[in-house]
């Protein structure tokens, strides 16, 4: 009797090892996202500097005086392990689940990046991801990221493919229609695949598992804000977002897609290998929201509001209270559709400097726990942490729990 209580009680610890949750992918089903068979919102923040930041020119302090590696021309370097274990544990104490970070997937074009030029590959570069991908899993927390970027950032983007095949064009403003070529021109989609590949069968230091593997990394999206020549204009062909899409499931067949086209372009909607559509929010607007989830409804899918600014000047057509609200009220529907929401943009301390925050200029820069926050500025993220814990289905108070900074 005892032999076979044990036995029974050694199988027990083997089962409840084999469902922890951080273990198991994400699904979806129609609609919902769900972990473990139960639905899974996947509300949470932008933390776009993970894999390489631009906003610390090293060394940042007195007790770190060796030069780290840094690209001066942009200002890029490495952030410290500190800093991403630190914003680890924000997160928790926010009450997010899921991280959208550019920088967990563009790393093209300089010095720095996992691919510097144009089919060589920086192992070192990958070293921040790794530890990023492996704290996420310690707090149970979940990233996505896209894969290229509609912009010109010192992280890279689409147009460094096309500089790598000599189209060398402007990035700003009304762009030259060569630029289409990114998604037209098979070398270049091929480089784009291969510059994939690289990224989703490297093998983590720390996990022992490839990106395509991971868990933790829940979805890649094909891009961020992607569009064509003109602003806005969701000039993203069908062909390549289906290409990309398969291409990703081709190699991570557990991972979700999102279409990283910027807003909701109606001709994508029967792509099968997209699983998530999304939009962002400059500023929130419940009109522009309810109708991209309208449409997604229609093919029974799965949307994210995955930026939003969250100051003042993003709330001059709807107020936060009332766009949180409203995606909250969809999570008690049977299709819910949206499954969450992404604030732009999270920093923590200078760690190991606990005691400085590290400053971003585009007026968005969210820095919990700062005592140099104005009462205002407390009161807002008081309501986004409440939203984040809602939306797992959580009340909690407007009291802002500290969050550990590990030093060094
Ligand atoms: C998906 O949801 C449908 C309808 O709710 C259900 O019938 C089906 O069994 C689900 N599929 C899986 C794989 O869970
Ligand atoms: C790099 O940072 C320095 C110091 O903060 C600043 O003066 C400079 O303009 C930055 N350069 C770029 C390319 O952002
Ligand atoms: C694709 O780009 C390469 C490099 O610029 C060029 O040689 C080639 O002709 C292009 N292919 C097509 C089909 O436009
Ligand atoms: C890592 O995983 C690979 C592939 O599954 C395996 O061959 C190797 O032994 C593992 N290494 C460690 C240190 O566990
Ligand atoms: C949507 O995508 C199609 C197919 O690439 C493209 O022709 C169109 O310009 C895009 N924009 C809108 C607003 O539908
Ligand atoms: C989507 O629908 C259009 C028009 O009905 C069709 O031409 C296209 O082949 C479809 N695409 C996919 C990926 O099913
Ligand atoms: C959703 O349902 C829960 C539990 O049934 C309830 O407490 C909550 O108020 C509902 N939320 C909304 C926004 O209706
Ligand atoms: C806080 O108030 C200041 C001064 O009125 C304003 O400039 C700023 O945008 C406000 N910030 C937030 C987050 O409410």
């Amino acid at each position: 009797m005892l032999a076979f209580t044990t036995f029974f009680l050694l199988a027990g610890a083997v089962l409840a090892r084999v469902v922890d949750d951080r273990d198991l992918p994400v699904t979806r089903n129609g609609s919902r996202l769900y972990l473990n068979n139960k639905p899974w919102t996947a509300a949470g923040a932008n933390v776009y500097w993970l894999g390489l930041d631009e906003n610390i020119v090293p060394p940042w302090t007195t007790s770190n005086p060796k030069p780290d590696p840094f690209y001066a021309p942009l200002n890029a370097s490495y952030p410290t392990k500190g800093r991403i274990t630190e914003v680890m544990s924000t997160l928790k104490v926010m009450g997010a689940r899921t991280i959208r970070s550019q920088t967990m997937g563009v790393s093209v074009g300089n010095p720095l990046s996992i691919m510097p030029e144009l089919g060589v590959v920086n192992e070192k570069a990958f070293e921040s991801l790794d530890w990023t991908v492996s704290e996420a899993k310690k707090a149970g927390l979940r990233i996505f990221a896209p894969l290229t970027d509609n912009y010109d950032y010192y992280h890279g983007g689409k147009f460094v493919f096309l500089r790598w095949r000599g189209i060398d064009i402007g990035s700003t403003g009304s762009v030259d229609p060569q630029v289409q070529e990114f998604y037209n021109n098979r070398t270049i989609i091929d480089d784009f695949k291969n510059y994939i590949k690289v990224l989703l069968t490297h093998r983590n230091q720390y996990t022992n598992l490839t990106y395509a593997e991971d868990p933790t990394i829940f979805a890649y999206e094909t891009g961020n804000e992607l569009g064509g020549p003109t602003f806005g204009d969701k000039n993203v062909p069908v062909a390549w977002t289906q290409e990309i899409t398969e291409y990703i499931k081709k190699l991570a067949p557990t991972k979700l897609t999102v279409d990283g086209t910027y807003g909701i372009n109606d001709t994508h909607l029967n792509i099968s290998s997209v699983d998530i559509y999304s939009d962002h929010f400059y500023p929130m607007d419940i009109d522009k929201l309810s109708k991209g989830v309208a449409s997604v409804a229609a093919v029974n899918k799965v949307y994210f509001a995955a930026e939003y600014g969250w100051t003042p000047q993003s709330q001059t057509k709807t107020k936060s209270d009332q766009f949180f609200a409203w995606i909250e009220s969809q999570q008690n529907k049977t299709k819910p559709i949206i499954a969450g929401d992404h604030f732009w943009s999270l920093f923590t301390h200078n760690v190991p400097d606990c005691s400085n925050f590290v400053d971003h200029n585009d007026g968005f820069t969210l820095q919990y726990g700062n005592p140099k926050n104005p009462a205002n500025y407390t009161d807002q993220i008081a309501k986004i942490r409440q939203h984040l814990f809602k939306m797992q289905g959580q009340l909690v108070s407007s009291e802002l729990p500290a969050a550990p900074c590990p030093g060094s």
